[in-house]
């Protein structure tokens, strides 16, 4: 059985960077979901996130830094990139940045490309972790490929079992939804991903707006696009219909605001008073809940799709996908 570790002190966590440190794989807490980590610089403990997680290879990692200066040291770090660290580090963005040539990180986790994905993230036991371990830490979110990110241990512990080597309990993640992804390698920013950092707080901090993933510009000849934003995604056991106005009674409802629509064989309400940022913590942890339900299918009320909406919306739409 996998050890599910509650961090009493720095003896725990000390002993779980020395596990980073022997190539083993650790999930640890972040503010926006619970990472599967690795050396970033181990072939082996790379491949085995793979193996774990049963991702494709050609899907590349996001590599976790204690610090810019981290950063910097990997990648040819533009200005916009110290620009935005400077704005949003430890937080939920992540940039993508041409990898600095002899940086020491296994090319597994750029999936051979030249670029890497950098984040430090804002958490106190991710950062304590990164700074004991001495080096980059390679983390996915501690799913398998294609199921629903966790946002709890025990949703890793249920998803990944003794596949993993330890799991630090940090509770539940405070954001809720992946960080945001932006490709700096092209002329102009790009948004790959939504998530938690809105699109509207970056555009508003770097003074234009970010790029959308196929959108091409005179300078770059084919955008880089983001392999992890496969269509079929968060996938939940049920089937999931989006923007329900009715409820079938043998269906399990995910509400949002107010007025919940009645009839459903149970109802999980993302934020009753209609909150983006709470129905954003609630998301997986509620469709988690509704998958282990014995219902015919997951039905969503709209939800609006501006500031973290826009993640959220995306990930729904990921998980109602054909398969
Ligand atoms: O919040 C998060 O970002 C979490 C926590 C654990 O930090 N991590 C996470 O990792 O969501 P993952 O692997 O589930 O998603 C990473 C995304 C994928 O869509 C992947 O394709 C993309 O980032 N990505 C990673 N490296 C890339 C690169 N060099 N170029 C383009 N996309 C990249
Ligand atoms: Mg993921």
């Amino acid at each position: 059985m996998v050890t599910v570790a509650k961090v009493m002190g720095e003896g725990d966590l000390a002993a779980a960077a020395a596990k980073i440190r022997h190539g083993k794989l650790v999930a640890f807490p972040t503010e926006t979901v619970y990472g599967l980590g690795a050396d970033a610089t181990n072939d082996l403990a790379v491949a085995a996130i793979f193996d774990a997680k049963g991702r494709p290879r050609f899907n590349p990692l996001i590599v976790h830094v204690a610090d810019q200066r981290d950063a910097a040291s990997l990648s040819t770090w533009p200005p916009l990139a110290a620009t935005l660290a400077a704005h949003f580090w430890p937080g939920p963005i992540t940039m993508i940045v041409n990898r600095r040539d002899n940086n020491g990180l296994s090319l597994l986790v750029s999936a051979g490309s030249d670029t890497v994905a950098l984040r430090m993230p804002d958490h106190p036991l991710a950062l304590a972790l990164l700074r004991l371990a001495g080096r980059p830490v390679a983390a996915p979110s501690a799913n398998p490929a294609g199921r629903i990110s966790p946002t709890m241990a025990d949703h890793v512990a249920v998803g990944l079992g003794d596949r993993v080597d330890l799991i630090l309990d940090g509770g539940t993640c405070p954001i809720g939804v992946e960080s945001t992804v932006v490709d700096l390698t092209g002329s102009k920013p790009r948004l790959l991903r939504p998530g938690g950092l809105t699109r509207e707080t970056i555009e508003t901090a770097i003074g234009h707006a970010l790029l959308d993933p196929q959108q091409e510009t005179a300078k770059d000849e084919s955008p880089l696009l983001s392999p992890g934003q496969l269509s079929s995604h968060y996938a939940p056991r049920h089937r999931v219909r989006l923007n329900a106005e009715m409820v079938a009674p043998d269906e399990g409802l995910l509400a949002f605001g107010p007025n919940p629509i009645a009839g459903a064989t149970c109802t999980f309400n993302l934020s009753p008073k209609g909150d983006l940022r709470e129905a954003a913590a609630h998301l997986f942890a509620m469709l988690h809940d509704l998958d282990r339900r014995d219902i015919a299918g997951i039905a969503v009320m709209p939800i609006p799709s501006a500031g973290l909406g826009e993640a959220i919306v995306d990930r729904l739409k990921r998980a109602a996908a054909e398969r």
